[in-house]
């Protein structure tokens, strides 16, 4: 099936924001190199460099280890593969603890790579981290709800907007983080009757990860819905493909083949 990519529009900040008032859903995937990148550029209307990499890619049980080096390297890669995209960078931790070491390495991020944005973790607790960001020309996409950065002060991976206190709470947090001036949000992990107050409550759009569809748009680890991440799935995660049991049947064939010589044949020989 071939895809016909003649809707293809490059992203900036204005577009985004203005998705919300034109109710056009918003799509974002991750991707950690310029291969795949490639793939996604003119199809997904953004590409993070999660530091979910931290996991599927260097094998690490979290994301506390990512490095900044490392985020830096893989966003040139992505941005190499996809000049095209909006491209944003996810800030690992430790990066923005405050207001200075935020904007330090918020400008290294824009020097030294492509990247169109940034995104952070948190929510009334980063807004003045966030402003200091985005009144220094930084474009800042904040992340709330269950924020993987935090699963040790949390005590684990917990789906937040249950009760109508952490409701409430989340939807302070939106409100703060948009004072602050990013330019969309993503909801993490929360429960979808919540999700939706929030995507209610601010102007900027909002982009769910296990947050029900009615945020303005959905993000998803290109890993987790290609089915390559084979450990465990999920309840939000959706396989477009068995990426996991096609590569090993395609190895599989290879190993075959070269133990019975039928690869390389003769149209395949110099
Ligand atoms: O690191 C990541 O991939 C993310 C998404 C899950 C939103 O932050």
């Amino acid at each position: 099936m071939s895809i016909i990519k003649n809707d293809f529009e490059k992203m900036n900040i204005t577009k985004i924001k203005n998705s919300k008032k034109n109710a056009k859903k918003l799509t974002m995937i991750t991707a950690y190199d310029a291969l795949f990148a490639k793939l996604f550029e003119e199809i997904a209307d953004m590409i993070l460099v999660g530091d979910s990499l931290n996991m599927s890619f260097a094998g690490r049980p979290d994301t506390l280890s990512a490095t900044l080096e490392q985020m830096i390297y893989h966003t040139k890669a992505v941005c190499n593969g996809a000049p095209k995209a909006f491209t944003i960078l996810d800030m690992p931790f430790g990066t923005y603890i405050n207001k200075d070491i935020a904007l330090k390495n918020a400008v290294r991020v824009y020097q030294e790579t492509n990247a169109a944005a940034i995104k952070v973790e948190g929510g009334e607790d980063k807004a003045s981290i966030v402003k200091h960001l985005t009144t220094n020309s930084i474009a800042v996409m904040g992340h709330i709800g269950l924020m993987p950065q935090y699963v040790r002060s949390e005590g684990g991976y917990k789906v937040r907007g249950k009760t109508l206190e952490d409701s409430e709470q989340l939807i302070r947090d939106a409100i703060a983080i948009e004072k602050a001036g990013a330019f969309a949000i993503v909801i993490e992990g929360v429960m979808s009757e919540t999700a939706k107050k929030i995507t209610e409550a601010i102007n900027i759009p909002t982009i769910g990860i296990g947050a029900g569809n009615v945020t303005d748009g959905q993000v998803l680890v290109w890993s987790d819905m290609l089915g390559f991440f084979e450990d465990f799935k999920p309840k939000f995660v959706r396989h477009y493909m068995d990426g996991a049991q096609e590569v090993k049947n395609a190895v599989n064939q290879y190993r075959n083949d070269v133990q019975d010589t039928s690869f390389p044949s003769q149209k395949e020989e110099y």
